[in-house]
């Protein structure tokens, strides 16, 4: 088999992801095939892998290809109250017991929050690089997954406002991106584990040096400016960020695996039928260092 790589057929002009055929992710990758998904990610940002029947020791061993791997210290199920391991994010509706979380369970109400844009990890000090998310099982409808490209949306910006982002530093929190849905169920231990931490609001890829707009929804403050000055900011900047033109949709089949790079993409989950069942697994790969350690 030779893998290539070939753009989804764009629905909007300025941003669209890759196909990826001719591999199978469950075997050891050769180099050659590492470096040619490498290349494809700083392409395209996102990558789509059909029909890879993946578990969870294959998905961990096809993402440690691309570096170290962080652990799920962002989901809110810990220890005993988990159903997968820590080395996997649980993009799930279901408990440890695999039965459907209740409408009102606080495990369904703080993962509500993926339906507002983010990158993965921003509220860590060291952030996601790629996430890999495999989708077990998938609910009937809805469900999509939606990416948007923030060197797209950098490049747009006026020069005024791309003056005045520059050397911004953000503080992001799931505290601030829960809060804007009215969720505020938090222990005084997760609070302390969501503690803010700071990150540069533009950002510049390593391999391709383009620079792009690192938003979230985590991102409640920016340094220097008062709060709702900064919101109102941050909120616009969004609305620009996902504009139709810059966003990618991707809708599920069972199998796909879906890898993306948060420092170049923000995404949000869509809404479906919480009566089903949808089962995502998602490895991470960390970033080697904080934005704040990036030159400026
Ligand atoms: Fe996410």
């Amino acid at each position: 088999m030779t893998i290539s790589i070939r753009p989804i057929e764009p629905a909007t002009r300025a941003f669209f992801a890759g196909d990826v055929s001719g591999i199978d992710l469950t075997r050891p990758l050769t180099q050659a095939d590492v470096a040619a998904i490498a290349a494809g990610m700083d392409q395209f940002g996102v990558l789509v892998f059909h029909d890879q029947h993946l578990d969870d020791a294959q998905q961990l061993a096809f993402s440690r290809n691309f570096g170290a791997l962080e652990q799920a210290t962002g989901d809110i199920a810990q220890g005993t109250e988990r159903r997968l391991s820590m080395d996997i994010n649980d993009i799930s509706n279901l408990d440890k017991n695999n039965r459907i979380l209740a409408r009102d369970d606080r495990r369904r109400l703080f993962g509500l929050g993926n339906r507002l844009w983010h990158s993965d990890s921003s509220f860590k000090a060291v952030p996601a690089k790629y996430s890999l998310l495999s989708a077990r099982v998938i609910p009937g409808a809805g469900g999509n997954t939606e990416f948007a490209d923030m060197r797209a949306a950098y490049d747009a910006l006026d020069d005024e406002t791309r003056a005045l982002c520059e050397g911004l530093v953000c503080e992001h929190s799931q505290l601030f991106s829960r809060a804007t849905l009215g969720f505020s169920d938090f222990t005084d231990h997760e609070r302390r584990r969501f503690a803010p931490v700071l990150q540069r609001l533009v950002r510049r890829h390593p391999v391709t040096g383009r620079k792009s707009l690192f938003l979230a929804s985590h991102a409640g403050a920016i340094v220097g400016w008062p709060v709702p000055e900064a919101r109102a900011f941050l909120r616009e900047l969004t609305e620009h960020a996902t504009q139709r033109k810059f966003v990618y949709a991707h809708v599920w089949r069972q199998w796909d695996l879906v890898m993306w790079d948060n420092r170049i993409t923000m995404h949000r989950a869509r809404p479906y039928d919480h009566t089903q069942v949808r089962d995502m697994h998602r490895t991470t790969v960390a970033c080697e260092q904080s934005t704040m350690d990036q030159a400026a």
